[in-house]
């Protein structure tokens, strides 16, 4: 059966065991591949009962709190929330850097317990202390003058929390009395709970909520803002729309076959998580449940709702743009986190200090990585391995897909095609290469198979909605069980699989791929899950849904570390994900298609994931599904090349794409484009590693480096790696030019291969023959990078660096980093790694000065790496000598080159060290 009937199997759930299917099947399958999603598999909002009662304005309940029962404390506000419906418990806690959390649950008599996810953090907050004297209680609020500087306000009667800063309201819970939550309660037949409450069904399937409905929601107003984020994954704009009249932003994570372009359907991961930014302030709001959630945006001006007379105290409130966020879930409590800012950085920071920041990857995985479903047998992978040196094409990575395994069981290899996976991986690791294979989290049913057999043995598996069956689905494999990843024991064993012996075929230079860990069930509701299946503790599937495949990539990354261990870096790749799952994994759009329309929205999707805490992320190059054709795959790998995770795959149905199969001409871009990605390496390893110590993202909406400057808030053709670099990949087929925005006041922007400098802000026009990536170095900047290209990055490893020094716009500053170690183990949290800075200045009216310095004296690694060569961009003086001074007593005298037209220096071998302090002088 080839791929395209097993995605028709799990999308028609169609008998294939008769002549009928079969025709069935073949006919749909010449129609899937030309259509795109089917959307009548998917829910819309009012085809879930607790989405359609949420969003109904008639279904508001007014909650009051009760004045009597407000409880203050050190670090947070106690108090009862009524309303006609039901009591709950509200606590405002005060926690360290401007971050405020609220919690509301049921009474501690509910009848059932309600889910948190609270593995989805890094740590357990830590909480600030609030001086008596800060509190004011009134008959109608109590005020709280918070450590960080801002007025919490929490108004009783209706319910409803300000967050101001000095004068000005920033954001506000409740303030459209949105706030609803359907309490746990026994079966009353002659109440009418709601359509939907006691039972639902969608297409042929039925969900019996046993306990009924346990939904909760509430609205979070941004004041003062315009411009929204966040909320990944959705393949649409980068600035989240109104949705009015329209589909909620849905998070359920889903496995959608061919999925659409600008809708906010659901996909294969949530994070629901908001940023708001306006050209004086960020401030963002993390909405903590793993249940179905969906997301309404409105966006009005202040004067619309109940805020008007707050805001209208120091300015018109017509004046004062809103956006106003209601979160629905399907159950668990409400959950959720402030954080206040000011500045985009702070905000990154403030949720990576409560989420996690990926950490520091191996080196490899920043590099390119070649994948395809599937090679085929060992033969095929020897082949391409040397494919790519034969056409002197870098590449560190090689996948393997579903079909290496003996039967689609996970951890086992094909007898026939993978009959020596040792030697076949050691092969690659001998050319400093790795490889990757797929995990999914599905388990064929077969007694022979030794993880169906301990799991079913142990109890380890999903239970269906009566408990006493282990849950069944179709997936890869036919009948399939699921491992419970709630449960901690099966987390356990599951990492342990990793260990060398117990996954024979594995070394230390195989990592691991996630897939289909949604899950994807085909025979399930909208290709997942039964939400009333039953998981350890009691769950039902619908409190966990959406942070299942975050606990499989998880215990998979704590594998990898326990098989070494803890000596080696991991590297898991996932396709479902949640809050959190950046701690331990690298994310992927999943299946994409290969048109144009995809190569552009991998740019809001991956700066969508990047804002929202997950850093290493990428679509496949070229696109998943379909044939690509030559032009796109070019541009495709050209845009990738400057996205944070760079991987080519493909559909098992594709036209095999190695990069020497295409044109002379096509092949020579591709490989310009590989080159450069492994030229910028230095500079990428430094972006993760600055991410992995203050949580800023690699890949960067312009925004985040420009914070004032609101012509670029919308921007989503452009973004920056860094701050230093600003890409603008060409996106459409056949154009000779494009147009790209340069931001930031008094800024000078270089084209990188011309050095021409540009002044910003303002829109510029470059030609883009098919050779051409526009990318600009920021003014004010320092590069490192390595121009020496091998195999793989591993190879570079101790090579030279270059740096590319560009000045401001005055001519007088620059500076930059880097960070190296040894690119693969746990050795940097020993010492062994260094932090430089490298800074050029104008000292004085004839003297240019270069200096290196050490940022991190704990870091004390030193490897014979030198700088092998300077470039300085805009120089605009006349370099008379240059002389490096080790010491301040033995100057030597350098070479160097000055082109007048173009403004730029060359300083050749200045036999500096990046592990030593050097300073080299330029006399005009
Ligand atoms: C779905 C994944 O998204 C895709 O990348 C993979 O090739 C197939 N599953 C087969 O494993």
């Amino acid at each position: 059966m080839n791929a395209d009937h097993q995605h028709i199997h799990k999308h028609s759930e169609v008998d294939l065991s008769n002549l009928m299917g079969r025709l069935l099947v073949f006919l749909l399958s010449v129609l899937a591949l030309s259509s795109a999603v089917d959307r009548s598999n998917f829910k819309t909002c009012d085809q879930s009962g607790f989405c359609k009662r949420h969003r109904n304005p008639a279904t508001k309940v007014e909650y009051a709190v009760i004045g009597d029962s407000v409880k203050i404390n050190e670090t947070s506000v106690n108090a009862v929330l009524k309303s006609a419906e039901n009591e709950l418990h509200l606590s405002v806690l005060f926690l360290e850097d401007s971050t405020i959390r609220v919690l509301i649950d049921e009474n501690a008599n509910a009848l059932r317990a309600r889910y948190q996810p609270l593995d989805a953090l890094a740590r357990e907050p830590s909480q600030q202390r609030i001086a008596e004297s800060d509190v004011t209680r009134t008959e109608e609020s109590v005020v709280i003058n918070a450590p960080s500087g801002h007025t919490i306000s929490v108004q009783f009667k209706p319910f409803r929390i300000d967050v101001q800063k000095k004068d000005e309201l920033l954001l506000s819970l409740n303030s459209g009395s949105f706030l609803k939550f359907e309490h746990f309660r026994t079966k009353d037949e002659s109440r009418d709970d709601g359509e939907g409450f006691w039972e639902e069904s969608f297409k042929s399937h039925t969900d019996s909520k046993p306990h009924g409905s346990s939904s909760v929601g509430m609205d979070v107003s941004f004041v003062g803002f315009k411009f929204v984020y966040g909320l990944p994954e959705h393949a649409d704009s980068f600035v989240l729309h109104s949705t009015a009249g329209q589909e909620p932003y849905r998070m359920y994570n889903l496995d959608v076959f061919e999925f659409e372009l600008n809708t906010n359907m659901a996909l294969y991961g949530s994070v629901p998580y908001i940023i708001a930014h306006n050209p004086k302030q960020s401030a963002s709001v993390l909405w903590l449940n793993a249940a179905e959630t969906w997301i309404d945006i409105d966006s009005s001006t202040a004067d619309k709702g109940v805020l008007a007379s707050l805001v209208d105290k120091f300015r018109s409130s017509q004046e004062v743009p809103q956006i106003d966020a209601h979160f629905m879930s399907e159950s668990g409590l409400i959950d959720v986190f402030l954080f206040l800012g000011p500045t985009p950085n702070d905000v990154f920071r403030q949720y990576s200090t409560l989420t996690g920041v990926y950490p520091l990857p191996p080196q490899f995985a920043i590099a390119y990585h070649q994948c395809r479903w599937n090679y085929n047998d060992e033969e095929d992978v020897a082949n391409v391995h040397a494919g790519f040196d034969e056409h002197d094409i870098p590449m560190d990575v090689l996948w393997l897909d579903i079909e290496h395994t003996d039967g689609k069981k996970y951890f086992t290899w094909d007898p026939v095609k993978f009959a020596n996976p040792q030697k076949m991986i050691n092969e690659l690791a001998a050319k400093g290469r790795k490889m990757v294979t797929i995990i999914d989290p599905h388990i064929k049913k077969d007694d022979g198979y030794h993880v169906y057999k301990d799991a079913k043995d142990l109890g380890f598996f999903i239970k269906d909605k009566d408990g006493a069956k282990d849950y069944e689905g179709h997936c890869w494999p036919g009948a399939s069980m699921y491992l419970d990843f709630v449960n901690p024991a099966v987390r356990d064993y599951w990492a342990g699989k990793f260990s060398y012996e117990q996954y024979s075929g594995s070394t230390k230079d195989l990592f691991t791929w996630n897939d289909m860990n949604e899950p994807s069930v085909f025979s399930g509701p909208e290709v997942t899950m039964h939400k009333d299946a039953k998981h350890y503790d009691d769950w039902e599937h619908r409190d966990i849904h959406n942070i299942y495949g975050f606990y499989q990539h998880s215990s998979t990354y704590r594998g990898q570390q326990m098989r070494s261990n803890n000596k080696l870096r991991p590297f898991v790749l996932t396709r479902s994900f949640f809050v959190g799952s950046q701690r331990t994994a690298a994310v992927w759009t999943g299946d994409n298609m290969a048109d144009w329309g995809h190569l552009k929205s991998s740019v809001p999707m991956l700066l969508s994931l990047s804002v929202a805490g997950i850093p290493h992320v990428g679509a496949d190059v070229g696109g998943f599904f379909k044939n690509v054709d030559e032009q796109l795959l070019a541009r495709w790998y050209q845009a990738a090349a400057f996205q944070p995770f760079f991987r080519a795959h493909a559909h098992i149905d594709c036209k095999r794409r190695e990069p020497w199969l295409f044109s002379e001409g096509t092949k020579n871009v591709i490989r310009d484009a590989i080159r450069t990605r492994y030229s910028f390496l230095p500079y990428w390893y430094t972006l993760f590693y600055e991410h992995s110590i203050v949580g800023k993202p690699v890949m960067r909406p312009l925004w985040s480096e420009f914070p004032e400057d609101e012509s670029s808030f919308d921007e989503e053709r452009e973004w920056m790696v860094g701050s230093a670099v600003l890409v603008r990949p060409v996106m459409d087929p056949d154009v000779e030019s494009v147009s790209l925005y340069l931001p930031g006041r008094n800024e000078v922007w270089y084209e990188w291969d011309t050095h021409k400098a540009r002044r910003s802000p303002g829109a510029v026009y470059v030609d883009t023959p098919m050779s051409k990536i526009p990318h600009f170095q920021r003014g004010g900047t320092i590069i490192p990078m390595r121009e020496r290209i091998r195999r793989a990055s591993s190879l570079m490893k101790d090579d030279p660096i270059t740096l590319y020094i560009a000045s401001n716009y005055k001519g007088d500053f620059a500076n930059g980093s880097l960070y190296l170690d040894d690119g693969e183990s746990y050795e940097y949290k020993n010492g062994n790694y260094l932090y430089w800075s490298f800074q050029y200045k104008k000292e004085g009216e004839s003297l240019y000065t270069i200096k290196s310095k050490n940022l991190d004296e704990s870091g004390v690694y030193d490897p014979d790496v030198y700088i092998e060569k300077i470039v300085i961009r805009g120089v605009r003086y006349y370099p008379r000598s240059v002389h490096m001074y080790y010491d301040d007593y033995n100057p030597e005298t350098l070479e160097f080159s000055h082109d007048r037209d173009s403004h730029v220096m060359v300083i050749r071998k200045p036999s500096a060290f990046v592990s030593r302090e050097f300073r080299i002088d330029i006399h005009t």
